[in-house]
């Protein structure tokens, strides 16, 4: 069954074009090494995806947001499409059928730190036909935010199906190599440290700053690169040296989906029209409240939340 929109299109803060997963967690003491069998906890299930989390990280901000995704016709589906409506997300873009909905398998150690091994079912059916076919809804929206657990192909058309003066945020996760379509079209780029080096290969270099100037040269209007407990390194083409963003300081208790909440909180406040250094800020502020909390939707902070960190 497809189900698209067919009315006239609201206006949206934030499209998010990406995944949608259910996250399968058990937490564990160590998490398993090649070849190692370890027991962990009772599993819970929870909704999940990269762009799924955006969404919903940016709806319960206040963002006006909407989701384009594909899901299966099942319960995973129907646990992801709940999550969606329940956090006030436009969930008009969201396909559902032609495989079974993504499924995320996710280990939790006590330090916080996961692993997780995606089987994208249903996101990898998510097409470039898909995006054309969603044209009303791509020009709903003043900022869209993509990842890469959706095919490259339907990443590199909708860079190519903005509105006039829209901006593309683009987490590259997992990381893969990018087009140099897609790379000048992003606005910024954002990447933690591993996807830095993914990108960047043997020449690197070993700090943000260095990071930040090789991702410049490849093309994009702007660069974030994410540090975990340190905040956010940003840089923009458009003037200035790369400024370092600290992060409030917290207790981790899990940093799944921490870096979706921060590029979704990143991406609406660069649509209001607040500069980078000022919209990383805020979204620090927001993916250090995410990892205070079990769990990636589940750990999203509304406003309030952030205002009193
Ligand atoms: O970024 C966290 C997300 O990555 C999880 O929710 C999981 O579904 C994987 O997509």
């Amino acid at each position: 069954m497809q189900k698209n929109e067919d009315s006239a299109p609201a206006r949206h803060d934030l499209l998010v074009v990406g995944s949608a997963n259910a996250d399968l967690v058990v937490g564990v003491d160590r998490r398993p090494g090649p070849g190692e069998t370890v027991l962990g906890s009772d599993l819970v299930v929870h909704p999940g995806g990269k762009g799924a989390n955006q969404a919903v990280a940016a709806a319960r901000l206040g963002a006006r947001t909407a989701l384009l995704a594909r899901v299966g016709d099942d319960a995973h589906g129907r646990l992801l499409r709940a999550s969606q409506q329940e956090a006030g997300v436009d969930t008009g873009g969201v396909l559902v059928g032609g495989a079974p909905t993504g499924v995320a398998l996710i280990t939790v150690d006590p330090s916080g730190d996961n692993s997780i091994v995606v089987s994208p079912g249903a996101n990898a059916r998510l097409t470039p036909g898909d995006i054309k076919a969603a044209a009303p809804l791509l020009a709903s929206a003043r900022v869209v935010s993509v990842q890469l657990e959706i095919p490259l192909d339907t990443v590199a058309e909708t860079a190519r199906s903005l509105a006039p003066g829209a901006r593309l945020v683009l987490n590259p996760s997992p990381p893969a190599p990018l087009p140099d379509e897609v790379l000048a079209a992003c606005d910024p780029l954002v990447v933690n440290e591993h996807e830095a080096r993914f990108i960047l290969g043997e020449g690197a270099g070993s700090t943000p700053e260095s990071w930040a100037r090789g991702l410049t040269a490849l093309g994009p209007r702007s660069v974030v690169i994410t540090l975990g407990a340190d905040g956010a390194l940003v840089s923009d083409t458009r003037g200035g040296d790369p400024v370092r963003v600290p992060s409030p300081r917290v207790d981790a208790v899990d940093t799944t989906g921490a870096g979706d909440a921060f590029t979704a909180a990143l991406a609406w406040r660069l649509g209001l029209g607040e500069d980078l250094t000022e919209a990383a800020g805020y979204a620090v502020r927001v993916g250090a409240a995410a990892v205070t909390k079990e769990g990636a939707q589940a750990s999203f902070p509304t406003a309030e939340e952030v205002a009193a960190l």
